[in-house]
């Protein structure tokens, strides 16, 4: 927590704050291996013939949740489950406010509010697509007016992708979600079937290989760790002069460091090298080396420009041509892309960094719908982190840093572990149905979307 967070949860600190209306940052819930998937019972309803409902409840059992029709007197609840995919109309969305109002109360801190809905862009009629557009606006707010560290985020399922919810649902509803909130999440069907399920759903990575860039620090050693505790072995890259904290990364979790630069011309096809001799191949590649070069566009000159679009974005074009060659990432395999919440909303004086974190999605949904890689079953997507404590963000003035820690549903910054969680999630094969998504790791920032 940052020392803001700290102070006003300390009984003093915590009199002054109220008495002054400042924000007090709940103790999120993170995710802990042995933890119960929900901390409590989980409330399930919908509209009319509620189709999803089946799967939810299936989810829920195997995982060991308590599932309950009505809501209980007197017991808190882990979460509330909405299936709205029958609407068909704006009337139908009373059914919603009529399930999950009267259980705000009970909500236990950190509880999740999960609405299911189907795609907007394939409903029959008007009407039908104005009602499941509606459910974005309600989770949206909804997100906003909760309290003590509970998340609302809307499950968008396409026709024929019932049978691929199970890992954004436990992943919505679970601690790995923490610091998700307010957003929409697309699962589709994925070619070749229902993705498999893990036996082990604490080890879904089990038996990977997993490369992740500028693995040396903050974000990315996040990652690098938390893939290896789902069951990856982890090659770290990062460059020569971050060799000793790669090294030490790499160490830790029982992985293997290669010293490269990623804008290097050769990067892709050494990563790919390293990683077919020392483990046998490649399932997964996280990109998340990244700079800033932060200025006014007007004193951006032409050297800043490009080494922040080298690194962010085009290296990644590059990296991929080799990547994603037959003898690159296996069948089957994830890629997993760093955008930020600038590439959404803009920042002031980050034009250039901006600009790659945009053509990072635009990359993404390309390589999402590209028809050779739907049918080796390799998915693509991106997270786009809002205000995460590390080193980076230390460095902010200490307004801009307060001002961008609070500015969210949360009221706190995001920790490297919530960006790793959500990429570990992203980069297993029971995600397999999640594809072309670009998931805000942001506590709902007001910045963007
Ligand atoms: N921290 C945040 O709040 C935040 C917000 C949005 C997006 N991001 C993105 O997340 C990613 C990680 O950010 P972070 O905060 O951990 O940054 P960081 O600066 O702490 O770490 C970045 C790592 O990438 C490595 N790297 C840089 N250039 C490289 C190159 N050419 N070749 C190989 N490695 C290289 C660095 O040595 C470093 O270890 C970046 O893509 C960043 O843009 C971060």
């Amino acid at each position: 927590m940052s020392g803001y967070a700290s102070l006003v949860n300390t009984p003093v600190g915590k009199r002054v704050a109220t008495r002054l209306g400042l924000p007090r940052p709940a103790r999120l819930r993170r995710y802990a291996v042995g933890e119960p998937l929900v901390d409590g019972p989980v409330l399930v309803g919908g509209h009319g013939a509620a189709p999803l409902l089946g799967e939810v409840r299936r989810v829920l059992t195997a995982a060991g949740s308590g599932v309950l029709d009505t809501l209980p007197a007197g017991e808190g609840l882990g979460a509330v489950v909405a299936d709205l995919g029958a609407v068909e109309d704006p009337a139908d969305l009373d059914s919603l406010r009529g399930l999950v109002g009267p259980a705000l109360r009970s909500l236990r801190p950190s509880g999740r509010v999960v609405v299911l809905g189907r795609l907007p862009e394939a409903a029959r009629a008007p009407a039908q697509a104005a009602a499941r557009r509606a459910l974005e606006g309600v989770t949206r707010s909804l997100g906003k007016e909760l309290r003590q560290g509970a998340t609302a985020n809307l499950l968008l399922v396409a026709d024929g992708a019932e049978d691929a919810i199970a890992s954004p649902l436990r992943f919505l509803l679970s601690g790995r979600s923490a610091y998700v909130d307010g957003q929409v999440v697309t699962v589709t069907a994925a070619p070749g079937g229902p993705p498999p399920e893990p036996a082990d759903w604490s080890l879904p990575l089990d038996g990977k290989v997993a490369v992740v860039t500028g693995a040396a620090r903050g974000i990315g050693s996040a990652v690098a760790r938390t893939l290896a505790r789902d069951g990856a072995t982890v090659v770290g890259v990062d460059i020569p002069a971050s060799g000793d904290a790669l090294a030490r990364v790499a160490n830790d979790v029982g992985g293997t460091a290669l010293q490269l630069d990623v804008t290097a011309a050769d990067a892709g096809k050494r990563i790919v090298a390293h990683a077919v001799s020392r483990h046998g191949g490649v399932d997964v590649v996280v990109h998340n080396a990244g700079i800033t070069r932060d200025r006014l566009l007007a004193n951006t000159d032409e050297e800043r420009w490009r080494s922040v679009l080298d690194v962010n974005l085009m290296s990644i074009l590059r990296m991929n041509e080799a990547l994603l060659a037959e003898d690159g990432v296996r069948d089957g395999g994830h890629l997993v892309l760093l955008s930020s919440m600038a590439g959404i909303a803009g920042n002031r004086g980050q034009t250039s960094y901006a600009a790659s974190k945009a053509g990072v999605i635009g990359l993404v949904r390309s390589l999402a719908a590209d028809e050779d890689l739907r049918r080796r079953r390799v998915t693509t997507n991106a997270v786009a982190p809002g205000f995460i404590e590390t080193e980076m963000t230390a460095r902010m003035p200490f307004a801009t840093r307060e001002v961008g820690r609070l500015l969210n549903s949360l009221s706190q910054g995001g920790l490297p572990v919530d960006v790793a969680e959500t990429i570990a999630w992203l980069a297993h094969d029971a995600s397999a149905g999640v594809n072309g998504n670009v998931v805000r790791v942001c506590g709902q920032s007001l910045l963007g979307a």
